[in-house]
């Protein structure tokens, strides 16, 4: 029987894990099941974070999927498997790696969840979405990437730590691929409603722009063998809760972009308003022609990826 909301996270990694763990703590489910190739360290996970809820006073119970029929009944399915880039690995062959996995963990989203919202987490972001979308085919309002408010916080944090104030108060705008062409929106952020430009000069803006594409390699550089996870799995989280609590809140996100922006059969992250149905509503801000090309740009390097695959026939 149904106890209420479920979450299904698939990947028990350090982002999947701090995921769980980050909805486990605000009670905003009732039950999250992990399912991980490897069991018993899922198994481990979550036996520990289900007793963290107890000694935080929530209800959630976290358990494991031995199989993916442990995914029914979810009404939010986070997707987090995927291989890292390993030595001698070239960036499509990881593509082409992390696009099989995607691909054989949504034929099971598809088979026992039919009606979930799959929030994708996995590298190529951008990409990773597109083939999720394809292989589901699930309404495009059902299939969301995560990137874009992990990529705003990251903007959000070097202009604070720049201004040296505003904390909490920072609305840094970020659209585009979760890639290095991603595009920092200066003109768009504010800190409590001034304009970031009125703040901060040209030349601390573009540092703050450029420290934010690279935001994800900086983290990489000290943890080495492994990329960030708590910002990414919060930013997971914060879909999450606007999706099973239907609040309409705006957030930056990857979508299947339908002619928005002038651009068709791609996915790309923009403003988006989360409910219940998944993506209620997709905005189409005024971009000034500098904007335009930069945005372009960061469509056309995912087009590219979506296209290797195409070439490979991997859609077929
Ligand atoms: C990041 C990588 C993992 O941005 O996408 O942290």
């Amino acid at each position: 029987m149904k106890k209420g909301k479920k979450v299904a996270i698939i990947g028990a990694g350090n982002v999947g894990a701090t995921v769980a763990y980050a909805l486990a703590m605000n009670g905003v489910c009732h039950e999250i099941v992990l399912r991980d190739r490897n069991t018993e360290i899922a198994k481990g996970k979550a036996l520990d974070m289900s007793q963290a809820a107890n000694a935080a006073r929530q209800h959630t119970i976290v358990s494991v999927a031995e199989d993916a029929s442990g995914l029914a009944g979810s009404d939010v399915v986070v997707i987090t498997a995927g291989s890292p880039r390993l030595p001698g690995m070239s960036r499509d062959d990881l593509l082409m790696i992390n696009a099989e996995i995607t691909k054989e963990v949504v034929r099971d989203v598809k088979e026992h969840a039919p009606d979930s919202i799959i929030i994708m987490v996995s590298n190529p972001l951008d990409v990773m979405t597109y083939v999720a979308l394809k292989e589901s085919g699930f309404p495009k309002e059902r299939v969301i990437g995560m990137a874009g408010i992990l990529d705003s916080a990251r903007m959000a944090h070097f202009i604070h730590e720049k201004l040296g104030y505003g904390a909490g108060q920072i609305r840094a705008s970020v659209m585009g691929g979760h890639g290095d062409d991603m595009v920092p929106l200066p003109k768009f952020s504010t800190v409590a409603g001034v304009p970031l430009t009125d703040v901060l000069d040209e030349e601390e803006i573009l540092e703050i722009v450029e420290r934010t594409k690279h935001g994800g390699a900086e983290i990489v550089g000290y943890l080495k063998t492994g990329s960030a996870y708590y910002a990414p799995a919060k930013s997971t989280a914060i879909m999450v809760e606007a999706i099973l609590k239907d609040t309409k809140q705006i957030h930056p996100c990857a979508v299947f972009l339908d002619g928005h922006y002038g651009h068709s059969d791609v996915v790309s992250g923009v403003p988006v308003a989360l409910g219940a149905n998944g993506v209620e509503k997709l905005f189409e801000m005024t971009l000034n022609e500098k904007q335009k090309r930069k945005f372009a740009a960061s469509v056309d390097s995912v087009r590219g990826m979506i296209n290797v695959l195409k070439e490979k026939n991997f859609f077929n």
